[in-house]
């Protein structure tokens, strides 16, 4: 009999996780013969977890809340990205060791330049929140040449640390820089905004000049939700395009899963599947 080869996300909680979904949909469209299960962390127990499923022969596994700095600690190698971002999403286990990813970033710009059709060279773009979420699509986005990131934080001086952090980063891609609190905002609308804060999980509103917001901006919502977040109504509201983070969910998946297969599936297909499945639940 042919074994299929094991993944799973782990987190804690982890019961309305939709990656084992998206994963089963991308077997299905490419043919790889894999399962993919859910597995609940013990808070405290990431690691005792990750070698039981390692010493079952599982051959990789996606790591969300709260344990990607754990994840981050685990792995034995780290991708460029995932050492940026300090945290892990994705984990590789192979003869040679523990190798961890962090598919978060690619997965938000692969959504807003190929699920959107927006793209990211020589734009102006700005990046509200300085934690993890908003420190791990940094350097993706970088990758895509745009003008300008300007990063504004509730807290000025995490998002001046991370302008230190990625200063070279920037410098190399020809990318302006900037960061701290909302009074560093640049005059005239942006072309893309991204609300990596924690705050729509609480439906606040992240603070930010109305005067960011144009007719031609794409104001992207990092979280997603059957119903539009405070973020995204606020944005509609001053004309703007909004979307939420379902696409990017997708996506960091699609990529975990071509770290792991060498396949690529198609991340859009499967967005619009889920899309439709969660609004009919809605
Ligand atoms: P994550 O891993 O989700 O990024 P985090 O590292 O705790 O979580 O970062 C949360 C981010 O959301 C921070 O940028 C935080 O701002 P502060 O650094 O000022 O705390 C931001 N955030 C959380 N709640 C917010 C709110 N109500 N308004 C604005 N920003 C908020």
């Amino acid at each position: 009999m042919n074994q299929k080869d094991q993944y799973a996300v782990i987190g804690n909680p982890i019961e309305h996780s939709k990656s084992p979904w998206i994963h089963k949909r991308f077997a299905e469209q490419t043919g790889e013969p894999i399962e993919y299960g859910r597995i609940l962390g013990p808070l405290g127990g990431f690691e005792k977890e990750a070698r039981w499923f390692m010493a079952a022969g599982a051959r990789g596994m996606n790591v969300t809340v709260p344990f990607k700095l754990d994840a981050h600690a685990f792995a034995n190698t780290l991708s460029l990205r995932a050492a940026a971002a300090g945290a892990v999403n994705t984990l590789l286990f192979s003869p040679e060791g523990v190798r961890g990813d962090n598919t978060d970033g690619v997965g938000l710009v692969r959504d807003i330049e190929v699920n959107l059709g927006v793209s990211l060279k020589d734009v102006r773009v700005l990046l509200l929140g300085a934690g993890g979420a908003a420190r791990g699509v940094v350097l993706p986005i970088f990758d895509c040449a745009p003008a300008a990131l300007t990063i504004v934080n509730r807290t000025a001086a995490k998002a001046l640390q991370l302008v230190e952090q990625f200063e070279a980063n920037a410098r190399e891609s020809s990318v302006r820089l900037s960061g701290g609190g909302g009074d560093i905002i640049e005059p005239g609308a942006y072309d893309v905004m991204i609300n990596a804060t924690a705050g729509s999980l609480d439906a606040v509103l992240p603070d930010c000049d109305d005067r960011a917001f144009g007719a031609a901006t794409l104001a992207y919502d990092m979280m997603y939700s059957p119903k539009p977040t405070v973020f995204m109504q606020h944005a509609a509201s001053l004309g703007a395009r909004v979307t939420d983070g379902l696409g990017m969910l997708v996506e960091q998946a699609a990529e975990s899963f071509f770290i792991w297969r060498g396949v690529r599936p198609d991340g859009g297909a499967v967005m619009r599947e889920l899309r439709g499945e969660l609004t009919a639940k809605a």
